[in-house]
C-alpha cells in the first residue's frame, strides 16, 4: 500500500496546526455484468468500504449478454490491462480464463462449503482460480392469473405448454400476448436454448472430450423452437430476442410463459413490473417422452492477473462470494445461492419462494461442454439457432451444419 501525500489537517485547541501523513486509498476496480443488478452489487461493495478504510472501489459495467462480455473482457485481458482488478465471469469462462493465464489463483481456499458444481467450474488442474458470485438454472416463468383464469397447469411437456398458449392467447384476444418467449439472438444464451430440448431427448453433445453429436436429436430441437414461431405461439422476430428482452416483455406483462434465469424474478416483483403478483416459477417442461432439463449457468468471481492490487482484490473476493453476501444477492436480487442451506432460508423465501424448489434444479442441472475450445463450440450452435429462427435454413440443414462444423472443432 502506497503512503499519501496528500494529507490529514489536524487543528488543535491550542491554534496550531500540523499535517500527518494518512495511508493512502487503493482503488479497486470491479467488472459487473449490467445485466445481473449492478446496482445491488454497489450496495454490497459500500458495506465493504465502510468496513475497510482505505480501499475505494469503483465499478465497471458492461455487456448485457454474456458474449458480448467476454469480447470486451478478451480485448481488455489480451492487451494485459491493469486497470480492472476483479472480474465477474460466466460459469463457462474460468477456465478458458485460467489457461489463457488471466486470473489469479485463490491458494488454499476451500471449496466445500459451495454447491459442488461450482467448486468443480472454478477449480482448474486442482488450483482455484476464481470464487462463486451467484448459481443459475433455467426455469419455466409463467402468468399463474392467465393459467388460472382458464384451468390450467404449468405445463409438463412443450406440447402442453403449446396447446396452453393457444388457448390463453385465444380467450384473450390481445394482439400484443406472446405464448412463449426464449432466446433466439445469436448470443451465448441460444446455445442452452438448443441444447434444452436436446438433453432432453437423454443426448450428450460432447462427453469425456469426444463429440457424441446425435442429428436427428439436434433436428428436433430445432424443428420444436421454429414450431413455436410457425404455429404463432412465439413472435416472428424471436431470431432477435436475447435474454433481457425475453425479461421485459414478460416484466411488461405481454408474456405466458418465458425461459429465462433467476435473475427475471426480482424485477418481476418490483416497482417497474405489470404483473407484480401474477407470476410463477416452474421446472422446464420435456420434451414428449423425455426428461425435463434446465442448463446449469451462474458467475464467478475472479482476480486479474493484471491487477497491481491482487491481495486486496482478493480479499474483496472472498467477502463477495460468502454466505452473507450470497444471502443479500438472493434477497435483493433474486440470484441463485451458492450455499445449498439459503435454499431453506427463511429470509430467503420470503423474498423468493420459488428457491425452495430451485436448490434441486440447479443440482440437477446440465453443464454446457467442458472444452478447451468452446468458444468456437458455441459459435457454431448459437448462430445456427439463430438462422433457422430467423429462417435462413431449415432444422434439417441446421442441424446438419452443427454436425460439420462441430466435427472440425473436436476430432
Ligand atoms: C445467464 C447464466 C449464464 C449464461 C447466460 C446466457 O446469465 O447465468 O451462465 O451463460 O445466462 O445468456
Amino acid at each position: 500500500m502506497r503512503l499519501k501525500l496528500a494529507a490529514t489537517l489536524c487543528m488543535f485547541s491550542t491554534g496550531f496546526a500540523f499535517v500527518t501523513p494518512a495511508i493512502a486509498d487503493t482503488n479497486l476496480k470491479i467488472f459487473v455484468s449490467s445485466q445481473h443488478r449492478p446496482e445491488i452489487w454497489r450496495q454490497l461493495l459500500d458495506q465493504y468500504e465502510a468496513k475497510h478504510p482505505g480501499i475505494k472501489i469503483t465499478m465497471e459495467t458492461g455487456g448485457n449478454t454474456s458474449d458480448a462480455q467476454a469480447q470486451y473482457l478478451n480485448t481488455v485481458m489480451s492487451a494485459r490491462d491493469t486497470s480492472l482488478d476483479v472480474l465477474i465471469l460466466d460459469v463457462i469462462r474460468p477456465a478458458q480464463f485460467a489457461a489463457a493465464g488471466w486470473t489469479t489463483d485463490f491458494s488454499g481456499q476451500d471449496m466445500k462449503a459451495y454447491l459442488p458444481a461450482y467448486a468443480e467450474a472454478n477449480t482448474v488442474n486442482g488450483k482455484v482460480v476464481a470464487l462463486p458470485a451467484f448459481a443459475d438454472a433455467m426455469f419455466l416463468y409463467y402468468r399463474k392469473d392467465l393459467l388460472d383464469k382458464y384451468g390450467l397447469k404449468p405445463p409438463k411437456t412443450w406440447d402442453e405448454l403449446k396447446a396452453e398458449a393457444k388457448t390463453i392467447m385465444a380467450g384473450e384476444k390481445d394482439p400484443e400476448l406472446q405464448g412463449l418467449s426464449f432466446q433466439g439472438k445469436a448470443i451465448e444464451g441460444a446455445v442452452c436454448t438448443f441444447l434444452l430440448p436436446y438433453w432432453s431427448e437423454g443426448k450428450n453433445l460432447i462427453q469425456n472430450g469426444k463429440l457424441t453429436y446425435d442429428q436427428t436429436a439436434a433436428t428436433k430441437s430445432l424443428e420444436l423452437w421454429k414450431s413455436f414461431v410457425t404455429d404463432g405461439v412465439a413472435k416472428k422476430n424471436i431470431a432477435e430476442v436475447a435474454t433481457d428482452d425475453t425479461r421485459k416483455e414478460f416484466q411488461a406483462g405481454h408474456v405466458i410463459f418465458a425461459v429465462n434465469w433467476s435473475y427475471v424474478w426480482s424485477q418481476t416483483q418490483g416497482p417497474g413490473s405489470a404483473v407484480v403478483g401474477k407470476v410463477s416459477v416452474a421446472t422446464l417442461p420435456a420434451v414428449e417422452g423425455g426428461k425435463p432439463a434446465s442448463c446449469l449457468g451462474g458467475w464467478e468471481w475472479g482476480v486479474s492477473a493484471y491487477s497491481t492490487h491482487k491481495d486486496e482484490a482478493k480479499k474483496l473476493v472472498e467477502f463477495l462470494s460468502a454466505h452473507d453476501q450470497s444471502k443479500y444477492m438472493a434477497v435483493h436480487a433474486s440470484l441463485l445461492p451458492t450455499y445449498a442451506d439459503l435454499y431453506k432460508d427463511p429470509e430467503v423465501l420470503k423474498a423468493a419462494p420459488w428457491f425452495a424448489d430451485a436448490l434441486s434444479v440447479v443440482e440437477t442441472a446440465r453443464a454446457r461442454p467442458v472444452t478447451p475450445r468452446y468458444n468456437e463450440v458455441s459459435e457454431v450452435i448459437r448462430t445456427t439457432v439463430n438462422g433457422v429462427l430467423a429462417g435462413v435454413m431449415s432444422p434439417k440443414d441446421g442441424a446438419a451444419q452443427i454436425g460439420a462444423r462441430l466435427r472440425r472443432i473436436i476430432r
